[in-house]
């Protein structure tokens, strides 16, 4: 294959370098065609067709059904890994020694007390307040309370600011809960594993003492796992393009949270439990929702289906579903709910409208379920999301600075008024 391709415009013949991936995907670079072409650009609403970056941390295969963490297949890191093992390989590019991770569980400890004034900000919120709205702003206030900004060419001071969010993260997720339920807003117990102690300070209960379940510990490390990270998505995108201004950490995070609220992405899985309960609540009727997915005069859209990449199942979803018979199974939980979504993936798969579209269960079709069954209430589905998927921002901000890429500025073309003069106001 050439490792150029040709472009004519206006009669006019242009080169541009073709770049082949690890994967043998192959990419036109057009760093220099608006020189070259004298003013050419290319345009792509959404970004479907147009990469944002070289990237070594994870590759997706959206015909195939392939996600690998650093070459890792999803299926043996969900099956042999814990989350902290790899938030460690996504961060750092390989799988921790035992010693290793030792350290790095031991600094994230270290550095998992919050700042008490933070409680101050959690007591000024509404118990309405939606929890990806408290946890962005909590992300973000993180800065007040940890002004340095990071300094991406010092190592040590890089390392600094991950442990001390992957240690701080949690505790704002489970005030952030405890918060709504009007439950006093404590720690968990350093002695306990990563998962364990988001789970204790999640569910601890005052004067009662917290009964580790491990099914419980299971489920939500793999389900952490399988939410790590995901390439070029919008939250993550917008970690990376918040952070080429040189922006911070934290804030960069805060905005990577707040596009993730969004129903389109992480907010689906929210947007899934209350599809799957209307239906529930309307006899289960699946079919009038399968009318009114594929009816384009509906904005409703059949949630937890479909994807940008995914043109074949999300190998997670696929993991997910097992986990939620499992988990269910395990905990004696029957939830109608379950049914109803297998109903509905069935006819989904069956219906021409979905199979011509590629239209398969992603991530956030089952995961619900299981969290729901874990007794995690549907309003905290998405921040459960964003704790899965902070690893992967963190590893997406790092890699982005220390390649030192350019800050983030799309061109456009412009098709509004062209030139014209003012006119008074009398005259108007
Ligand atoms: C996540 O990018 C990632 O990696 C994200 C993520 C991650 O880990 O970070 O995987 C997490 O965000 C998963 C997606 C969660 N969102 C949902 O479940 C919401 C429902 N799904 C859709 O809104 C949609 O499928 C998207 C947003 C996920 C993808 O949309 P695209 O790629 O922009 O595709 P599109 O909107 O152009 O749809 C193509 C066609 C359209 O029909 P036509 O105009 O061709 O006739 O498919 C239709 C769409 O109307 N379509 C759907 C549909 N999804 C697409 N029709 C009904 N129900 C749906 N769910």
């Amino acid at each position: 294959m050439s490792d150029k391709a040709t472009l004519e415009i206006h009669g006019k013949t242009y080169e541009l370098p073709i770049v082949v991936g690890s994967e043998n995907e192959v990419a036109i670079d057009i760093k220099s065609l608006r020189n070259d072409t004298g003013g050419v650009i290319t345009i792509d609403p959404g970004y479907k067709n147009t990469g944002s970056c070289e990237s070594a941390i994870t590759f997706l295969d959206g015909e195939k059904g392939i996600l690998r963490y650093r070459g890792y297949s999803i299926e043996e890191l969900a099956e042999k890994a814990d989350f902290l093992e790899v938030a460690y390989l996504l961060i750092f590019g390989e799988l921790p020694t035992q010693e290793q991770l030792d350290k790095f569980h031991a600094d994230i400890k270290h550095h998992s007390v919050v700042d008490d004034d933070v409680k101050k900000i959690i007591e000024a919120f509404p118990k309405s307040a939606h929890p990806m709205g408290v946890l962005s702003s909590l992300t973000s206030a993180l800065t007040a309370f940890n002004p340095s900004s990071v300094d991406i060419n010092s190592e040590e001071a890089m390392y600094n600011a991950i442990v001390r969010i992957l240690g701080k993260f949690p505790v704002l997720v489970s005030w952030t809960m405890r918060k709504k339920q009007g439950l006093p807003l404590e720690y968990g117990d350093d002695n306990l594993g990563y998962v364990e102690n988001v789970l204790k300070m999640m569910f601890k209960r005052p004067g009662k003492d917290y009964q580790q379940n491990k099914i419980l510990v299971d489920a939500l490390d793999k389900l952490l796992i399988l939410h790590a990270d995901h390439e070029q998505n919008c939250s993550t995108s917008t970690v990376r393009i918040t952070g080429s201004s040189h922006a911070g950490l934290f804030v960069s995070l805060a905005a990577g949270i707040s596009a993730l609220w969004g129903p389109l992405h992480g907010g689906a899985n929210q947007a899934v439990l209350e599809m799957l309960e209307a239906i529930k609540e309307d006899g289960g009727d699946t079919k009038k929702y399968m009318a009114k997915a594929k009816d384009k005069n509906d904005p409703f859209r059949l949630m937890g289906f479909g994807h940008r990449v995914y043109k074949n199942f999300d190998p997670r979803a696929k993991i997910i579903k097992k986990s939620a018979d499992e988990v269910l199974g395990d905990l004696g939980v029957e939830d109608p709910i379950l049914d109803i979504a297998k109903g509905l993936e069935k006819e989904a798969l069956e219906d021409q409208y979905f199979v011509d579209r590629k239209l398969y269960p992603n991530v956030d079709f089952y995961s619900g379920i299981i969290y729901r069954a874990m007794g995690i209430p549907v309003e905290m589905f998405t921040v459960m999301f964003a704790l899965g998927r902070l690893p992967g921002w963190i590893a997406q901000w790092r890699e982005m600075r220390l390649r030192k890429e350019p800050i983030g500025r799309p061109r456009q073309l412009y098709t509004g008024e062209t030139q014209r003069s003012f006119k008074d106001i009398s005259k108007r």
